[in-house]
């Protein structure tokens, strides 16, 4: 719980120009999952009371993306300011500060919201406490104006002077004001003429007015960089990256080239995990303890439990699920298919809706055929049963437990338990052809050189 009670306003209503997209700036992802969604994961962890998200017109994807969190919608882009306005009704019933944050500056941590809310629970706490920075390039942040009395206000870096834009403490967008001033304090904002918007950043010079004192809480660049374009995007990436990777090793993950794994946001990994280079992580993933990956390997959606080895150049897809100690080698796809205990499908194979009892074992180049151009059927192979090579197991198929099949074999029909099932012709032996056939292809070419 926040000490004292807090609600939170996300700005997600911006167009994100400088993103050139249809998709709304808030819904671009890092690490598999919207920018968006970060922040609230976060906010969430905080113990906020109530968290309302204001969208613009049009956003439906977005509301579904954030639902059951309410949103508020405001219909014309006038700015900051006007964008928090927007979440007042949605927050009526609800005391508390209000924390303001911008949907394009996700990865702020819990811990330095928790610094802010502390200032706020001080005695003779500011009434308004702004998350401040000092960035290696101030650019086109809002400046922090500090005086005697703490922050004075904030100027926006197109309206600064030039003095006031050498000033290096920038405000982050983030915000935590006194809930008994804070929708008095955005009444008197005002339209700034240059911009034509309504600054949020003008509250912190109307509170001054008024006799209340506004502060400020210094924050880490790394966690306070706005997204506004996809380079920035693919900056925010490299360092959510970093943090993961990071947080893999500190977990007890052994990554040989931690640089070249890609991790989701979601990626859950166990202990005394290796991790070989060039591997994805997608949404969804979850690995158990003691599971080797050799490189070069793809996840998404998947759960590999423990003691498996996966790789290299295995690609695990939606709703693949690897066994304990189950083994999946070399360009082996597995998709929608359980891989029970101690299961081995390991050279060149596709594994789609199926079932692969215990200790089977799936020889190399085998295809379960799942997908009939309409509908995807089942292939269950039972416990102990062995595929052999190049086989085609037609589904829908069931290959009872222990059961065989030989190499090559297109299987259309059940095989019972403990049976072999074998297909194509019977095998014809032409004693001494080959010898004949090599002696007198021979002699043909002979005899054309001779012509
Ligand atoms: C804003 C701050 C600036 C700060 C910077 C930090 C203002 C006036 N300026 O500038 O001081 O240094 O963030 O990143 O607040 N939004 C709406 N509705 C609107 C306008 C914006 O919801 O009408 C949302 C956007 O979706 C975005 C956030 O508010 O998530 C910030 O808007 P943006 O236009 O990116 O502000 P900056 O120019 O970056
Ligand atoms: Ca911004």
């Amino acid at each position: 719980m926040t000490d004292r009670p807090t609600v939170a306003v996300v700005l997600a209503a911006g167009l994100g120009t400088r993103m050139k997209s249809a998709k709304p700036k808030v819904m671009h992802e890092v690490g598999g999952r919207a920018l968006v969604m970060h922040l609230l994961t976060t906010l969430e962890s905080l113990g906020i009371a109530r968290t309302v998200v204001v969208i613009g017109p049009g956003m439906d994807d977005a509301a579904a993306l954030v639902a059951p969190r309410p949103t508020a919608i405001q219909t014309e882009r006038l700015g900051t300011g006007h964008a928090v306005l927007q979440a007042k009704d949605a927050l009526s019933g609800f005391k508390g500060d209000v924390l303001v944050a911008y949907g394009d500056t996700p990865f702020v941590t819990e811990a330095t919201f928790r610094k802010m809310l502390a200032a706020r629970s001080a005695p003779n706490a500011a009434a308004v406490i702004v998350l401040g920075f000092e960035p290696a390039d101030p650019g086109n942040y809002g400046r922090l104006i500090v005086g005697a009395k703490g922050l004075e206000r904030i100027v926006e870096a197109k309206d600064a002077t030039s003095e006031e834009r050498r000033v290096r403490l920038c405000n982050s967008g983030i915000m935590l004001i006194d809930g008994s001033h804070v929708w008095s304090l955005l009444a008197k904002v005002d339209r700034n003429t240059a911009k034509g918007e309504y600054y949020l950043t003008d509250v912190v010079a109307h509170a001054r007015a008024a006799g209340l004192t506004c502060g400020v809480v210094d924050g880490e660049e790394g966690e306070l960089l706005g997204i506004n374009s996809r380079v920035e995007l693919a900056e925010a990436e490299i360092l959510f990256q970093s943090r993961m990777r990071r947080a893999a090793l500190e977990n007890g993950a052994t990554l040989t080239d931690p640089a070249t794994v890609y991790f989701s946001a979601d990626t859950k990994i166990g202990r005394d995990v290796e991790v070989g280079p060039f591997t994805v992580f997608g949404r969804g993933v979850e690995i158990g303890d003691d599971v080797t990956i050799k490189g070069f390997c793809h996840f998404e959606n998947a759960r590999v439990s423990s003691g498996a080895v996966v790789g290299p150049y295995a690609r695990l897809r939606p709703g693949a699920v690897v066994g304990v100690d189950a083994h999946v080698g070399n360009f082996v796809e597995i998709k929608n298919s359980t891989l029970e205990k101690g299961a081995k499908v390991n050279h060149l194979t596709y594994v789609g809706d199926a079932r692969v009892g215990e200790g089977a074992n799936v020889g190399a180049g085998t295809i379960t055929a799942n997908y009939d151009g309409f509908n995807k059927s089942f292939t269950d192979i039972g416990k102990g049963a062995s595929i052999g090579s190049n086989s085609v197991l037609v589904a829908p198929v069931k290959i009872g437990d222990g059961a065989i099949t030989g190499a090559g074999a297109i299987v259309r029909k059940d095989v019972p338990a403990d049976a072999l099932a074998v297909s194509g012709g019977k095998q014809d032996i032409i004693a001494g052809f080959a010898a004949k056939y090599r002696a007198k292809k021979k002699a043909e070419k002979e005899a054309r050189k001779k012509s």
